[in-house]
């Protein structure tokens, strides 16, 4: 049950120390991440472990909104598999449901982690694509950079009666 409700408290973390992230934790972000729900239990997704600091350090090259993997130790690049697909279009919402467990699971081991946003900008894709020879049948949907946070901050509630109406708009 506690784990439930620290989904109240996740909120992005772009600083990391360098302390790394061990197997086991890497592991069961995975685990968490492939257990997400996807259209059709098509599982359209695979992802790319990057570890190596040259490749970390070269991500912002390729991305303007991606500084954070300079310091993270870890970065887990999702990726849509089109060949996977049995129920066109719903490639994105399982790719997100994969990257959100990925946000939960690490924030849960008391991880930080932040969703840096790659599909739908070609560019971004592109640059993605090159830098990691992800092959052509592979779309990189988002980027997941992961570490032991180095910043100490919260996300405000977000909780809005407003924007919820029963039974009827
Ligand atoms: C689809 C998507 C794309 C995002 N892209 C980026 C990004 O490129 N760089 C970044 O620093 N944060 C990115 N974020 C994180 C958001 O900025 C962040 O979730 C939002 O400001 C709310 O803050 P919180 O996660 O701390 O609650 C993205 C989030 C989503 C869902």
């Amino acid at each position: 049950m506690e784990s439930i409700f620290s989904l109240l408290s996740r909120h992005s973390v772009r600083k990391y120390l360098s302390t790394p992230v061990e197997e086991w934790r890497l592991d069961f972000l995975l685990k968490a991440a492939m257990q997400a729900p996807s259209a059709g239990n098509e599982m359209p997704w695979e992802f790319l472990v990057i570890d190596q600091r040259e490749l970390l350090d070269r991500i912002p090259e390729v991305h303007p909104y991606a500084a954070m993997t300079r310091t993270a130790p870890l970065a887990i690049l999702v990726c849509g598999d089109l060949q996977r697909e049995k129920h066109k279009g719903f490639w994105t919402q399982d790719c997100s449901a994969a990257t959100q467990n990925l946000l939960l699971a690490a924030h849960g081991m008391g991880l930080g982690a932040v969703w840096v946003g790659v599909h739908p900008m070609e560019d971004r894709i592109a640059g993605l694509r090159k830098l990691f020879a992800v092959p052509d049948h592979l779309v990189p949907f988002s980027l997941v950079p992961v570490g032991w946070p180095a910043e100490n901050r919260t996300s405000p509630a977000r909780y809005d009666p407003s924007r919820i109406k029963r039974n009827r708009f």
